[in-house]
C-alpha cells in the first residue's frame, strides 16, 4: 500500500502525463509497437500499423492510447484505497488474461515505456514518483495469471 506522501507525489507525477492523455497514451503505444513488434500481433484488427508515422495518425491507436491512460487514471485516483484500486485492476487483468490472452511479460514492457516517457518529458523525479504505481500494476496483472 501507499503512504500519504507516496500517493501525493504519484498523483502529481501522473497529472503531468494525463494532461495530454491521448498524445502521451499514443506515444506509449507507438513506442511499444515499434520497439517490440511482436506486441502488434494482438492488434491485427487495427489498420495502418506499418510505420510509426501511420500509427500516430491512426484513430484506433489514438483511441486505445486514451483508453489505457483513462484506466490508469482511474487507478491513480484510488491509490489510497486498495480495495477500490484492485476493483479496477482485477477485472481489467481478467480480460487481458482470459479473453485477450496477452503474454504477461508485455505488462512490464508497457509500464517501462510509460516510465521512460515520464523521465524524458518531466525528469527523473517524476519517473521515481510513479515507479511504485507501475510496479503495483504489473505485479497484480501478472498475479492474475498464476
Ligand atoms: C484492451 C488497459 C496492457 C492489449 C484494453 C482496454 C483497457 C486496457 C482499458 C479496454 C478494455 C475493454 O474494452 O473492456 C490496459 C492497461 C495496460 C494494458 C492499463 C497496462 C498498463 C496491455 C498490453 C497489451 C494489451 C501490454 C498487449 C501487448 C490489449 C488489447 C485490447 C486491450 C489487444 C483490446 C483492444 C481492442 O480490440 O480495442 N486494455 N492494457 N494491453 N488491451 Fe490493454
Amino acid at each position: 500500500s501507499f503512504s500519504e506522501a507516496e500517493v501525493q507525489s504519484a498523483r502529481g507525477a501522473w497529472e503531468k502525463m494525463y494532461v495530454d492523455a491521448e498524445d502521451n497514451g499514443t506515444a506509449v503505444l507507438v513506442r511499444m509497437f515499434t520497439e517490440h513488434p511482436d506486441t502488434k500481433s494482438y492488434f491485427t484488427h487495427f489498420k495502418g500499423m506499418d510505420s510509426a508515422e501511420e500509427m500516430k495518425q491512426s484513430d484506433q491507436v489514438r483511441g486505445h492510447g486514451k483508453r489505457v491512460f483513462t484506466a490508469i487514471n482511474d487507478m491513480v485516483q484510488h491509490l489510497d484505497n486498495t480495495e477500490a484500486f484492485l476493483g479496477i485492476l482485477n477485472p481489467l487483468g481478467q480480460k487481458h488474461a482470459t479473453q485477450l490472452k496477452i503474454d504477461p511479460k508485455n505488462f512490464r514492457i508497457i509500464c517501462d515505456i510509460i516510465l521512460q516517457l515520464m523521465e524524458e518529458k518531466f525528469g527523473g523525479d517524476c519517473k521515481a514518483s510513479f515507479e511504485k504505481v507501475t510496479n503495483e500494476i504489473c505485479t497484480h496483472l501478472t498475479n492474475i495469471y498464476k
